[in-house]
């Protein structure tokens, strides 16, 4: 039986890191056990030129622990007023790695995002043209269409019509939840990915809502039918390179997520190893994980993987605080629901 593993240390494609006393409170977390992680760039307001990347990248390192060699790697939020000049000049200078697409009103400060395809095309072009991926979250807004159909309508009136008008463009299905994403990404070429979150590995839609509801729980897309879970689990254990691990770890107090109308969100980022590790396990699938975690996403970013390593050991139940304090107030960590064996040395 296998109690220890070391992987190459891993990278997280999907954070959200907020800003201000949130950042300075979650930003450790991540910095601990990953090495990179793309910076969703959904802050209030958005990051949408180069110079608000510029300056949230150096928010973001001056926030660093002492002694931390953790990087953030910079989005643009696309709108459609985005100028491909700029786009271009800040993926040429290295401040950038993608241009992130919020379909407007999608999620959790989506209301600057694109509601006209059609204007953002010049920017797709561009971005095709220097190979700039464009992360995607995918779900359609109309009012008519129910929320758990969202992401597969997304995939055929607006993903696959985008990707066949602007050949070449990168682009990564951000945190698919269901069966449909899984067999679109696989019918595809090597120019899409697709990122899956740790909590839509192990959560459906009956922990949401069965026997109460339970808000921590809630995030967008939100979590589908088992059947979909396990369309996830399959494809982030097959090993196969086009998906890889984006967290979408989103911390909102626990007082914004506990309103009358709470935020989306699930706060991942402390336990997220533990989790696979013990989900991969489960799956007999541990030599799949490294695939996963820290080498499919920096083949499909061109970059290099990490260098370093890091070690899980089993054991006994290892237990992560259930809360995160914030001078705004405490953010709840992601349960999982099940006992956790797997520690980060
Ligand atoms: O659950 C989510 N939370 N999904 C998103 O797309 C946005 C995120 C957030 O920013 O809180
Ligand atoms: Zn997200």
């Amino acid at each position: 039986m296998t109690s220890q593993i070391t992987l190459k240390r891993p990278d997280d494609w999907h954070l959200h890191l907020r800003d201000g006393n949130m950042l300075h409170a979650v930003l450790p977390s991540t910095a601990t056990h990953f090495a990179r992680a793309i910076i969703m760039p959904n802050l209030v307001p958005p990051v949408v030129t180069s110079a608000d990347a510029a300056g949230y990248r150096d928010r973001i390192l001056s926030a660093l622990p002492e002694g931390s060699t953790f990087e953030p790697l910079m989005t643009l939020y696309l709108t459609e007023q985005t100028d491909p000049n700029d786009v271009a000049a800040a993926h040429a200078s290295g401040l950038i790695k993608a241009v992130k697409l919020y379909p407007a009103g999608a999620t959790t400060n989506s209301a600057s995002g694109v509601s006209h395809f059609d204007s953002v095309r010049p920017t797709l072009e561009r971005m095709a043209e220097i190979g700039l991926p464009l992360c995607v979250h995918g779900e359609v807004t109309d009012s008519d269409i129910d929320i758990f159909d969202r992401e597969a309508v997304f995939i055929d009136r607006v993903l696959d019509p985008i990707r066949r008008t602007t050949p070449g463009l990168r682009v990564v299905m951000e945190h698919i939840t269901t069966s449909n994403a899984v067999e679109y990404a696989r019918s595809q070429d090597d120019t899409l990915g697709a990122t899956i979150t740790t909590h839509h590995l192990v959560i459906n839609r009956n922990h949401i809502l069965a026997g109460g509801i339970k808000p921590h729980y809630y995030c967008l897309p939100v979590a589908k039918r088992e059947e979909h879970r396990l369309a996830l689990r399959d494809a982030a254990t097959s090993g196969e390179a086009r998906f890889f691990l984006g967290t979408d770890s989103a911390p909102h107090t626990d007082a914004n997520k506990l309103l009358p109308c709470g935020c989306a969100g699930c706060f991942t980022a402390p336990n997220t190893m533990s989790i696979l590790t013990q989900a991969f396990e489960e799956d007999s699938a541990l030599e799949k994980l490294e695939g996963f975690t820290s080498l499919n996403g920096p083949a499909f970013y061109g970059l290099p993987v990490n260098e370093d390593t890091i070690t899980l050991t089993k054991g006994d139940p290892v237990t992560y605080p259930s809360h995160v304090e914030t001078p705004d107030g405490p953010v709840t960590v992601f349960d999982p629901g099940f006992d956790l064996n797997w520690r980060v040395e």
